[in-house]
């Protein structure tokens, strides 16, 4: 098929990359100017395994272009999928979504014959009827040009096979002929097993924010029961393999540490809060605030702690940090706790350096006052403190010698508990993790 992807960020170049790769026509409109041009020539503009190489194959095969014009993507596509991004609002909790309407004002005035418009942003409940309406008035096809939510569930890190192969594919819809097309568009995963979900506009927007305010709730959750540990004595990792081996709770997102930053799951849990208030449901989704306050805490427990492991000063003290990203396999430092944690323990004296692999970029441009180290060793070199904050893989490989031959201090702190603390403390170190014995 010939499709639009319209916002190329961190969804839309992964779907209209992903879209080629399956044989589809696709069209990018990204109105960034610098943002397009990389993308034209091939290049990705953030870090995601995997996608330069299947974006750079697909431009240069000419199954994938940029543009930055409606008229040509009404033209090209008939279907046209919204990628746009949904930030949280400057002025309070709720979702921004001025993207996304400007994304259907410039689109539909040139939506001369039937099409679909797929949304896949995630935007608070309601959007999709509203949208659904403008365009039918805007488009010179009126009620032929037609509009479908389809949320998308991809996880940084793992964005081009989360798209490829979805572990579910939710259709809201407002015809038969709006879930044709979509399941001819999706045959290729729906033949090889993605389940189908097809439901209205509201259910399908509600599924996502659905989906990260639970996975939020699991962390937090595992968080709060390591603040128990904390005071007791017990184990939360012993604790979540115990509990995660009952099929009904699961292993997966019980780890306790840090806490859970990024571009979504944050922004969703607060925009979900802020959009049952405005729908007079505020009771429903309070406890949700609980669950944010819970995971702003593990970043100041994180800070304190490391200030008493380092005798309650932190003047003139050095500490080296692993991680800068909000997780690995990803250069975001979009509300990491890893930056927030080593920003907050520079302004308060001590001086830090951070080493990640991927993210050092990013986070110079958003904390350009810290120290910015090329290795884990040059990180460490001369550190009172060590914090792993970012659970890279290479962390888990550094020789303990080298590091101990560097540091000033034996003094490390896991923030995400993955490191052998046994290995550490045999090693000399007073090792710490989160909840841990
Ligand atoms: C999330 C959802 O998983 C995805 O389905 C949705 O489409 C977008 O939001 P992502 O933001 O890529 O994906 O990150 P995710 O893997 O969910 O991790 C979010 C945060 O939670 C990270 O900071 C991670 O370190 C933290 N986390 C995750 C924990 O602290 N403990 C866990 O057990 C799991």
């Amino acid at each position: 098929m010939r499709i639009t992807v319209i916002g190329c960020g961190y969804l839309g170049a992964t779907h209209a990359a992903s879209m080629a790769e399956l044989g589809h026509e696709v069209l990018g409109v990204e109105t960034d100017e610098a943002r397009r041009a990389t993308l034209a020539a091939g290049e990705v503009p953030f870090y995601e395994p995997g996608l330069a190489e299947l974006l750079g194959r697909h431009v240069a095969s000419g199954r994938l272009r940029f543009t930055g014009s409606a008229a040509e993507a009404a033209d090209f596509g008939d279907l046209h999928f919204l990628c746009v991004g949904t930030p949280q609002s400057a002025s309070g909790l709720g979702a921004d979504v001025s993207q996304v309407d400007a994304a259907i004002d410039a689109l539909a005035p040139h939506l001369t014959r039937p099409a679909l418009v797929v949304g896949k942003s995630t935007v608070p409940v309601g959007t999709a009827a509203r949208l659904a309406a403008r365009l039918a008035e805007l488009a010179p096809a009126g009620e032929r040009a037609e509009l479908a939510w389809n949320p998308e569930f991809l996880r940084e890190g793992f964005a081009i096979k989360d798209t490829l192969e979805p572990d579910r594919l939710v259709f809201g819809v407002g015809s038969a002929s709006a879930e044709r097309t979509l399941r001819d568009f999706y045959a290729p995963m729906i033949d090889a097993g993605s389940p189908v979900v097809v439901t209205d506009f509201a259910t399908a927007e509600l599924v996502k924010v659905a989906a990260n305010a639970f996975l939020a709730t699991k962390i937090s959750f595992i968080n709060a029961v390591s603040e128990i540990c904390e005071v007791t004595g017990a184990d939360v990792v012993d604790l979540a393999d115990a509990i995660g081996h009952d099929a009904r709770i699961g292993r997966r997102f019980l780890n306790a540490g840090i806490g859970f930053g990024g571009g979504c799951l944050p922004k969703d849990i607060r925009a979900v809060l802020h959009r049952a208030g405005e729908l007079g449901v505020d009771d429903a989704m309070s406890f949700l605030r609980e669950i944010d306050d819970i995971n702003q805490r593990r970043r100041e427990y994180v800070v304190g702690l490391a200030t008493s492991m380092l005798g309650d000063s932190l003047i003139d003290r050095r500490i080296g940090v692993w991680g800068a990203a909000f997780k690995p396999d990803s250069d975001d430092v979009r509300d990491s706790p890893a930056l927030w944690i080593a920003g907050h323990l520079q302004l308060r004296g001590a001086q830090v350096s951070v080493y990640d692999p991927r993210a050092g970029e990013s986070a110079r441009r958003v904390f350009p006052t810290l120290t910015y180290a090329s290795s884990a060793l040059e990180a460490a070199t001369d550190a009172d403190l060590l914090l792993h904050l970012t659970e890279w893989p290479e962390f888990r490989e550094l020789s303990l010698d080298q590091v101990g031959s560097v540091a000033r201090g034996r003094r490390l702190l896991d923030g995400r508990n993955v490191l052998d603390l046994a290995a550490w403390r045999a090693a000399g170190w007073d090792a710490r993790g989160l909840g841990r014995r």
